[in-house]
């Protein structure tokens, strides 16, 4: 039997040429920094070089032992994604309908208190990318941007407020009276904080809200004069959803302020006084989906608070299809962990109307200012179409509990 050869030749040029394209590379830092990043993972990495230590622990952490943190995680990981045969489609759509307004795809930005931490620009650039990207952004009670504004950079975006209940309930509704005038279109009352979960890393750090300056914090900075001089030369860091100088612009956080036990008529109540669609995030079992859409809310977002509020607390995404299937005629959000368009995929396979993602954008931002949230908000959707083209699901309406399955490890 004769052995296969190639023939061989000398290169020639017009052979060599479609090899040597220069890729365009990005002129600027921000744009080279981005074009690394192929997913969240990627911007994570980065994103950790970016802020000095305490911020980074600030955002990236969670409770106690971090132990729902972890399993947040892990249940996504556990997802086995399961195509139709045949089925598959090349362009599939991600557009859907979010509290009856279209949106581009199932994807909300988590409210995220002090925001201005990750990146000098803040709650406007987070606002501003979500516009863009046609997604709704959630501005949390504990902005370090006003209601106002956050609109103001986002004008044609849509705008949810995340309500933090005062104990003094004029103080609440201020926040609903401005949120209003200023066209947010949902009001986000948070359930899951009766007291500010325990950050041990904090702790550890000497980090505070409002930042103390200690020898730990200021040799933590030292190392990032670039961070230190945007946050020391653009507006002073406060809880600027509250009136400039008050007890709540500079202590706005504390447990005292805040209403510590939440009843199902307070949801009642916001609802008359809101008028328009509540969410209430932060649910963690069936009876209290079930409570809370029975109290009057349209939606509800099953959430354990990225793992930052009660450890060991339910993983919001294995609740999921029995949430589903008890709440009839109210949206179900689910966040806590989401890094991927295949985690999102997931989440609407298993009835979810959408998610929210909370850490993935404030990495970022970190990264890349208004761009990097961007660049997360198109890996994210790049990722889904993806996904969604190789499961055969041409629609979200065609993704069913048939392609998303919870492997046992
Ligand atoms: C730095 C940070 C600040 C947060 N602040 C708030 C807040 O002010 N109000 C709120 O309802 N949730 C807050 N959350 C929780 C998010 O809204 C969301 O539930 C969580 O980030 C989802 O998990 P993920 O980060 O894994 O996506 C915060 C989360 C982070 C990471």
């Amino acid at each position: 039997m004769t052995e296969v050869r190639s023939r061989r030749q000398v290169p020639r040029w017009q052979d060599l040429e479609p090899f040597l394209q220069p890729r365009p590379i990005p002129r600027d830092a921000v744009g080279r920094r981005l074009a690394r990043c192929l997913s969240v993972d990627d911007v994570e990495r980065l994103a950790r070089r970016r802020v000095p230590g305490a911020v980074w622990d600030y955002v990236d952490g969670g409770s106690d032992g971090e132990v729902a943190m972890r399993r947040n995680r892990e249940a996504f990981d556990r997802v086995e994604l399961r195509p139709t045969a045949f089925g598959q489609v090349a362009e599939p759509a991600l557009g859907t309908r979010l509290l009856g307004r279209p949106a581009a795809a199932p994807i909300v930005l988590a409210p995220t208190g002090y925001t201005r931490l990750s990146h000098h620009t803040g709650e406007r650039a987070v606002a501003a990318a979500a516009a863009q990207a046609g997604l709704p952004y959630t501005l949390s009670t504990y902005a370090t941007t006003s209601i106002t504004d956050a609109a103001r950079s986002a004008p044609a975006g849509r705008n949810w407020f995340q309500l933090y209940l005062m104990k003094d309930r004029a103080v609440s509704r201020a926040h609903l009276e401005e949120a209003r005038d200023r066209g947010y279109e949902a009001l986000v009352l948070t359930i899951d904080t009766t007291v500010t979960g325990m950050k041990r890393k904090d702790k550890q750090n000497g980090f505070a809200i409002p930042p103390q300056l200690t020898a730990r914090t200021l040799a933590g900075m030292a190392r990032h004069p670039g961070w230190v001089a945007d946050i020391l030369t653009t507006e002073p860091l406060r809880f600027a959803t509250f009136p400039e100088g008050s007890t709540y612009a500079r202590w706005g956080m504390s447990n005292e302020l805040r209403e510590q036990a939440i009843r199902p008529a307070d949801i009642t109540w916001l609802r008359e006084e809101w008028g328009g669609p509540v969410v209430v995030k932060g649910v963690q079992s069936v009876v209290d989906a079930v409570t809370a859409v029975d109290a009057g809310a349209d939606a509800i977002v099953l959430s354990n608070h990225g793992g930052r509020q009660l450890d060991r607390a339910p993983v919001p995404f294995e609740l999921l299809p029995s949430v589903v299937d008890a709440v009839r005629g109210a949206e179900v959000y689910v966040d806590s962990g989401v890094r991927s368009g295949g985690d999102v995929v997931a989440a609407v396979s298993l009835g979810a109307t959408g998610v929210m993602v909370g850490r993935a954008y404030l990495y970022g931002l970190m990264v890349g200012g208004q761009r990097g949230v961007t660049h997360v908000l198109d890996l994210l959707t790049d990722e889904m179409r993806r996904a969604m083209a190789m499961l055969g699901a041409p629609t979200l309406a065609d993704l069913s509990p048939d392609h998303a399955r919870l492997r046992d490890r």
